[in-house]
């Protein structure tokens, strides 16, 4: 009996999906537990490539139980949408589980994220994923959210509907002059969503604690990262919800010493989509050319993503607030063929003097210069290597050089997108 949690260690994208494929595959149950329809994890599988956004990754295994957890914010036309394509892929949902207590992502949450961002100033743009995931999390918070239990009770989902509708849609139209939302089409059409999402309602913190006493495996899979966490991250550059390990608990409804492993994901280099400083970011040849071969478009909305040279500040950081007892590190073979690499040991202050942990705020972030370590680049296709020992030299003084830096165990090293890409570190 294990479990093991999958955390984001740097912005998001680091190959979350692949990982949690990998350790999906000896896990009994699966267990989403924050985040919503903004992640985009994805999975490549025998040549095949699917891109999940709410469902759980261990869905496209047969027998494994996928849970949705409490902390999960869910948009339901993307959630069945999500299920039809897959279903139509051959993908079995009979073991999908929703917690009743997750919050409902309704039209004027996608709305006003949306003119909220417009109505900010170009330097104060979050440059959110649009998917309404901020208000939907504000008024789960300002306790006037509503919930799949609400959904999959016609009267109660209703009143509440109407009385949150009406306040919102003076908020869309006096506030941001947009216009409001067709309250009555939207019950309509959520009371049908809610029809379809009935068999999947449960209570998730019970299946998952049921499990844990069966002696089942779990995987809790992390959707977003540390630098994204709205506590722990580049905050107000962040998300609404906790990708730190501790949300994994909140959100599905169980102790954190229902955790034995938690695995921090990062990629061998460093790259962030939305706005927020970003220390190592390179605006250079290098910084297109690892844009390019490591196809950094995002899965969601497809923006380029933003790259720069890996950051060990920010890794101690994601090892500190995540307790991680080890760490995957993806994508080492995009810095193939770059020349030398660069690893951020430490910030430099404006008054000089050294940094070794990550700023608490954005304002002394954004004053930080990077001091580099450089090491000697690889030109070599190593996405054929199984084993450590097979890397070039260089790739495996890389490795121990970051895994020093980070005062972390580097139990993964991610050589290519595919399942078995992978180095398993003992
Ligand atoms: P997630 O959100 O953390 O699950 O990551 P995404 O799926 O959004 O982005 C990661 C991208 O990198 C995907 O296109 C993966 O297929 C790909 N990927 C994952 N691991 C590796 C790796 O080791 N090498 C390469 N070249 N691509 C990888
Ligand atoms: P996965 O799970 C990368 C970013 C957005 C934006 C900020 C706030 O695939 O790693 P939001 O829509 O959540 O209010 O946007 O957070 N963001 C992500 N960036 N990967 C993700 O998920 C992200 N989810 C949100 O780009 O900067
Ligand atoms: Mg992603």
């Amino acid at each position: 009996m294990s479990s093991t949690a999958v955390i984001g260690a740097q912005w998001g994208d680091e190959g979350k999906g692949k990982v949690i494929d990998i350790i999906a595959a000896k896990a009994a149950v699966v267990v989403r537990s924050q985040g919503g329809n903004n992640a985009g994890h994805t999975v490549v599988s025998h040549g095949e490539t699917y891109k999940l956004h709410l469902i759980p990754s261990g869905i496209l295994y047969k027998n494994t139980l996928c849970l949705v957890g409490a902390g999960v914010v869910l948009d339901p036309a993307d959630f069945i949408g999500e299920i039809d394509n897959l279903s139509a892929r051959g993908i079995s949902f009979d073991n999908l589980r929703v917690d009743y207590r997750a919050h409902i992502i309704m039209p004027w949450h996608t709305l006003i994220d949306r003119l909220s961002e417009e109505h900010r100033p170009d330097n104060a743009k979050i440059g959110t994923t649009g998917r309404g995931i901020g208000p939907c999390y504000a008024d789960k918070y300002e306790r006037v959210g509503i919930r799949l239990y609400d959904l999959i009770h016609p009267d109660v989902f209703r009143e509440k509907a109407r009385t949150i509708g009406k306040l919102k849609n003076e908020i869309i139209t006096k506030i941001y002059g947009g216009t409001p939302v067709d309250i009555d089409k939207t019950i309509a059409e959520y009371l049908a969503l809610g029809e379809k999402l009935k068999g999947y309602a449960a209570d998730v913190s019970v299946l998952v604690h049921e499990a844990r006493k069966a002696g089942k495996t779990i995987m809790f899979e992390g959707a977003q990262a540390t630098l994204l966490d709205i506590d722990w991250g580049t905050y107000p550059y962040v998300t609404s919800s906790h990708p730190v390990s501790a949300g994994v608990a909140l959100g599905s409804g169980v102790g954190p010493n229902s955790v034995d492993e938690i695995i921090g994901v990062a990629k061998a280099y460093t790259t962030r989509v939305g706005a927020g400083p970003f220390p190592t970011e390179l605006f250079d040849q290098t910084g297109e050319t690892i844009r390019q071969n490591g196809f950094e478009f995002g899965t969601t909305t497809g923006r380029p993503r933003r790259t720069g040279w890996f950051d060990a500040v920010i890794l101690r950081h994601s090892v500190r607030v995540n307790g991680l007892t080890s760490i995957a590190v993806n994508k080492l073979d995009t810095l193939s063929g770059i020349g030398d690499l660069k690893i951020c040991t430490a910030y430099e202050k404006p008054d000089g003097s050294r940094l070794t942990e990550f700023p608490p705020t954005i304002e002394e972030l954004a004053e930080c210069k990077p001091i580099y370590e450089t090491l000697t680049g690889f030109d070599d296709d190593i996405g054929a290597c199984r084993t450590f020992e097979e890397l070039p030299t260089a790739c495996q003084a890389y490795i121990k050089r970051t895994e020093e830096l980070c005062d972390c165990k580097i139990s993964m090293v991610g050589v290519g997108p595919d399942r078995e890409q992978i180095i398993l570190r003992k």
